[in-house]
C-alpha cells in the first residue's frame, strides 16, 4: 500500500543471542530449535522481526563471532534445515528473519586463513592482512584489539615470520577487504542467506571494514587510521546492491563510532545503510537533558531518508537495569527505557530480556568465559520458575552455560505473563499501542519542554497528538509541561503499575522515580 512504510521502520525487532534463549536439546545451550518453539513469544510481544547472533559453525573463542564457515549452521545450533524451519514458522507468523554478518574477520581456523597463513607465497596470502614487523621487531604499528584484554591487534607468526592483523581476539584475524576477491567472495555469503529468504543482516563491527591500507599508526595523527578510512563509503554501497538486488530487505549496521554525523551519513545518501545502531545515543548517562539533545542531533542530521534506530542494550553492554540502579532504581528505569525505544520516532531494537526488565547476572570467577567481561548480559532467559522447571529455570534440563540471574523465580516469562503490572505485559502493551497508532510508528516528532529531569516529546499524525515523558530524576517530580499541554490527556500507558488509567489533567501530572507515561491529548479546538 502506498504510504505504509516499511517493515523495518514498523515495529520493533528483537535480538537473540542464541546460546542463551532457549535449550531445546538438553546441551545447555541454546539453538534454533529451542527459538522455533519460543515463537508465541515473539507473536504475543508484536515483534516485526528477529535479529540473530551469529549461530555458524565456530570455535566460539568470541562465541560465534569467529566464524569458521559462513554458509552453514554450528551443530551445537542444530543443522541448516532447522534454520529453515525456523525461517518458515517466522514468516508464517509474519516475523522477519535478520541475521549477523560478520564480513570484517574470520576465525582462524576459517579455510580461507589456513590456507593464507600456511606460507607468504599461498594464493590466498592477501585476503588477509599481513605484513612485517617494525624495525624494532615489534608489530607494524600502534593499533590495538577493541578488547582491552588483547592489547596489540597484531600477532607474529612464527611459520612465516609475519604478523597478521586482528581487530579482536588474534583468533579472529582481520580479513583484506582492500582484496577485490575478498569483496567478491564476501558478497556471496550475502546471496547464499539472501536465497534462503532472510530478510536482512546486521553488519558486525562496521566500523572495522575499511582502514588506512598503508598501516599507518594513529599516533599523532589527527584521525584514526585503523578504522572508517574512505573506502567504507563504497563498500557500504556494494554490499547495499548486493541487497537491492533482493525484494524489501534491510541492513543494519553496528556503527560503533562517537561521531553522529559521521553515524547519520551513512543513512542519508539512501545508497549505504538503512539502519545504524546509534553507539553515540547507546552510552548517554542517564540524563534527561542528554536523551534530549541526542534525540535532537539525529533529527537535525538526518535528511529525508534517514530513519532512526534507537537501541539501549545488546549482548555486548551491562543492561539498563544493571547499568542505570542508582538508588535500586534500576527495575524502574528498564521499563522507562522500554516506552522511550517505543515512543520515539524510529525503529526499536529490544535485546532478548529487555522485556522482562532483566538485569546482569552475576558470573562467579570460575563461571567466567568471556574475554572482555560481557557474561552478565548473556545469561539465559528464564522462562519459568526454578522452584517449578529446576535451575535452568524452562530454558534448559541441563546445565545452563552461564549462571542465570538472581531473581528468576520472579522475573522469569511464565510469572511475568500472569502478572498484569509486570515488565512483561508493559512491553506487550508498548507494542500493541505502536501497532494500532501510526502517530508512534510514522507520526511527527517535537521534543517538549519539560521539568531539568524529565525528557517529554510530542509524537502527531492525521490529527492523532500523543504525548509521552519520562522521568530521569530519583524523586517524584512534577512534570513542569508548557501551559499550552495543561488540559486534561487520556492515559494509554505507564511503566509505574499503580497508577490508575483514564484521564490526566496535565497541569497536575507528577512522575515517579524512573516513571514513563505515553497520553493521548484531547482533539483540539
Ligand atoms: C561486535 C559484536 C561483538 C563481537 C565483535 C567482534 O562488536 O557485537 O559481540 O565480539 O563484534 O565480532
Amino acid at each position: 500500500m502506498p504510504g505504509e512504510p516499511p517493515w523495518w521502520q514498523r515495529g520493533a525487532i528483537y535480538q537473540i543471542y542464541p546460546r542463551s534463549f532457549a535449550d531445546a536439546d538438553g546441551d545447555g545451550v541454546g539453538d534454533l530449535a529451542g527459538i522455533a518453539a519460543r515463537l508465541d513469544h515473539l507473536s504475543e510481544l508484536g515483534f516485526e522481526a528477529v535479529w540473530l547472533s551469529p549461530f555458524f559453525p565456530s570455535p566460539m573463542a568470541d562465541f560465534g563471532y569467529d566464524v569458521a564457515d559462513y554458509e552453514d549452521v554450528d551443530p551445537i545450533f542444530g543443522t541448516l534445515e532447522d534454520f529453515d524451519r525456523l525461517v518458515e514458522s517466522a514468516h508464517a507468523r509474519g516475523i522477519r528473519v535478520v541475521i549477523d554478518w560478520v564480513p570484517n574477520h574470520t576465525s582462524d581456523r576459517h579455510p580461507w586463513f589456513v590456507e593464507s597463513r600456511a606460507s607468504r607465497d599461498s594464493p590466498r596470502r592477501d585476503w588477509y592482512v599481513w605484513h612485517d614487523g617494525a624495525a624494532d621487531g615489534g608489530p607494524p604499528n600502534d593499533w590495538k584489539s577493541e578488547f582491552a584484554a588483547v592489547g596489540d591487534a597484531w600477532t607474529f607468526d612464527e611459520t612465516s615470520g609475519q604478523w597478521f592483523l586482528h581487530s579482536f581476539m588474534a583468533e579472529q584475524p582481520d580479513l583484506n577487504w582492500d582484496n577485490p576477491e575478498v569483496e567478491a567472495a564476501m558478497h556471496d555469503t550475502l546471496r547464499f542467506w539472501l536465497d534462503r529468504g532472510v530478510d536482512g543482516f546486521r553488519i558486525d563491527a562496521l566500523q572495522r571494514l575499511a582502514h588506512d591500507p598503508q598501516l599507518r599508526s594513529n599516533r599523532g595523527k589527527a584521525r584514526r587510521h585503523d578504522q572508517d578510512w574512505e573506502t567504507m563509503d563504497d563498500r557500504l554501497r556494494g554490499i547495499r546492491r548486493v541487497v537491492d538486488g533482493y525484494d524489501d530487505r534491510m541492513i543494519v549496521g553496528e556503527v560503533a563510532l562517537d561521531d553522529l554525523h559521521r553515524v547519520v551519513s551513512f543513512l542519508n545518501g539512501g545508497d549505504q545503510l538503512h539502519l545504524a545502531h546509534n553507539f553515540v545515543f547507546a552510552e548517554l548517562e542517564w540524563d534527561a537533558e542528554a536523551f534530549e539533545v541526542s534525540i535532537e542531533d539525529f533529527e537535525r542530521l538526518a535528511e529525508e531518508t534517514a530513519w532512526p534506530a534507537w537501541f539501549l542494550s545488546n549482548h555486548d553492554k551491562p543492561r539498563v537495569a544493571s547499568r542505570f540502579d542508582e538508588h535500586g532504581l534500576g527495575p524502574a528505569r528498564a521499563r522507562g527505557a522500554l516506552l522511550l525505544l517505543y515512543a520515539l520516532r524510529g525503529t526499536p531494537f529490544v535485546y532478548q530480556g529487555e522485556e522482562l526488565g532483566l538485569p546482569d547476572a552475576e558470573i562467579p570467577p570460575d563461571r567466567v568465559v568471556d574475554v572482555d567481561g560481557r557474561d552478565p548480559e548473556r545469561a539465559p532467559i528464564p522462562w519459568r520458575p526454578p522452584s517449578q522447571a529446576g535451575p535452568g529455570a524452562g530454558f534448559t534440563t541441563g546445565d545452563p552455560w552461564l549462571p542465570l540471574v538472581a531473581g528468576a523465580e520472579q522475573l522469569n516469562v511464565q510469572t511475568q505473563a500472569a502478572d498484569p503490572g509486570s515488565t512483561l505485559n508493559l512491553a506487550r502493551r508498548l507494542a500493541a499501542l505502536r501497532r494500532d497508532a501510526p502517530a508512534l510508528q510514522i507520526g511527527s516528532q517535537k521534543t517538549v519542554h519539560a521539568h531539568q529531569d524529565v525528557l517529554a516529546w510530542a509524537r502527531a499524525h492525521d490529527g492523532d497528538r500523543l504525548l509521552a515523558a519520562l522521568s530521569f530524576a530519583a524523586e517524584p517530580v512534577p512534570a513542569g509541561l508548557p501551559p499550552e499541554l495543561s488540559g486534561e490527556a487520556e492515559l494509554l500507558a505507564s511503566t509505574d503499575a499503580g497508577r490508575p488509567g483514564g484521564a490526566v489533567r496535565l497541569a497536575d501530572l507528577r512522575l515517579a522515580p524512573g516513571e514513563g507515561v505515553l497520553l493521548r491529548l484531547r482533539p483540539g479546538p
